[in-house]
């Protein structure tokens, strides 16, 4: 079978990251990797507040934050006025959850891709509120207008009171049409909850061109920021009405400060997330992109055929910038989150590769990312490797 070329190496680029080099890492989504010069740049950060610590909370910290808000904000392509920086997706969506009011009748929609910690973020103030949850199934293999017409037939005009829809699948590792969606969910006046956690630096966006009400993406995945780091954007309408999690000095202030400003914590992840977009630019965004859309690509069609897949039964990512690809794992392989995990250990430690092994729809998959510290024969060796392991039970 006929493997695509994989893209040329980015020369030097592995280097640029302090990961152990006896080790594959094909799992970028998941938590991300900080390159040294901007762990360096968050080192040197701290080694200010460290230095006097009254001085760095208390002396401008405030418009320093606000400074590197509107700076991300502008590499997003978001209004930097409703955008707040905040400490992860996963808080961002949190934050929106508890903002809504629901009451007893409203319901939270969202599909069956979605993160599973946002599912259990919806379920608990579905609970704490006498609200319902309702997840529509979305096929694997569903275009887009399948997409948006399946949320169109799922909404409940009146009743739902959110819809959460991912930009880019975590599980499945699949783009959405989230402008069609949220063009459509206007229409029948829902609001939408874009989870964009996988999309800055992977994804050429422009957050306002969405027209979410609400959207979060992560900047300490793609966009190379330190842990810590991601941006929730809010449609004019909610600003005002925007809770943060927990209240501090900002309260008066409003949105966005309101939300940032979360008591004595270690800000310097995001003063140091400007040096995240520097590398990134440096090395050239659509070069990376297209590097790490087309490494993917090569790691799911070398280990596909190795799994035995046919390349028709390798999920289309959807948009030419995603770097992230499923393979399906064969039956009865990590059919549960338990075996799943177990089954990511067994490959980290056997065949020293990191990557991630998702169930969705009672079945295993493996997701395998593109990164410029990749290089093609990572996912050559894991194909050689992987079948006599999954064979091994
Ligand atoms: C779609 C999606 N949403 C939310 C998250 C949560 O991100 P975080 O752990 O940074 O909050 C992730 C993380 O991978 C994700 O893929």
């Amino acid at each position: 079978m006929t493997v695509p070329q994989p893209p040329e190496p980015i020369p030097g680029a592995r280097l640029l990251f302090s990961l152990d080099p006896s080790v594959s890492h094909l799992n970028h989504g998941s938590f991300g990797a900080v390159p040294i010069g901007v762990q360096r740049a968050q080192q040197r950060l701290r080694d200010e507040m460290e230095s006097n610590p009254l001085r760095f909370f208390t002396q401008g910290l405030v418009d320093r934050i606000a400074h590197t808000r509107r700076h991300l904000a502008g590499f997003l392509g978001a209004d930097p006025d409703g955008t707040a920086l905040v400490g992860n997706a996963t808080t961002g969506v949190a934050v929106v959850l508890q903002s809504l009011g629901l009451r007893p009748g409203d319901e939270v929609l969202t599909t069956d891709h979605g993160y599973g910690a946002v599912g259990f973020s919806v379920q608990r103030e579905c609970r704490r509120t006498g609200a319902t949850h309702r997840a529509l199934h979305v096929p694997l293999t569903a275009g887009d207008e399948e997409v948006v017409e399946i949320v169109r037939a799922g909404l409940r005009p009146g009743r739902t009171k959110l819809l959460v829809i991912d930009q880019l699948t975590s599980a499945t590792a699949r783009l959405f049409p989230a402008a069609a969606v949220v063009g459509v969910a206007r229409e029948h006046g829902v609001p939408v909850l874009v989870d964009a956690a996988h999309a800055p630096g992977m994804l050429p966006i422009t957050v306002a061109s969405i027209g979410a009400d609400f959207w979060v993406g992560n900047l300490h995945k793609w966009a190379f920021a330190p842990r810590g780091t991601a941006a929730l954007v809010v449609a004019p309408p909610w600003r005002e009405r925007i809770e943060p999690l927990v209240v501090s000095w900002e309260q008066e202030t409003g949105f966005p400060a309101r939300v940032e400003w979360q008591a004595t914590l270690d800000y310097t992840s995001w003063l140091a997330a400007p040096a995240g977009l520097f590398a990134l630019r440096s090395l050239g965004l659509d070069r990376v992109r297209a590097h790490n859309a087309a490494l993917a690509a090569y790691g799911q069609r070398v280990v596909g055929d190795a799994l035995g897949v046919a390349p028709a039964d390798l999920p289309e990512p959807g948009g030419p910038t995603v770097s992230m690809r499923l393979i399906p794992l064969p039956r009865g392989v990590a059919t549960t989150m338990d075996a799943a995990k177990a089954l990511g250990a067994r490959i980290a430690e056997r065949l020293a590769a990191e990557v991630a092994v998702m169930t969705w729809n009672d079945r295993g998959w493996l997701r395998l990312c593109g990164q410029i510290y990749n290089t093609p024969d990572e996912y050559d060796r894991l194909a050689v490797r992987l079948p006599a392991l999954l064979a091994k039970g």
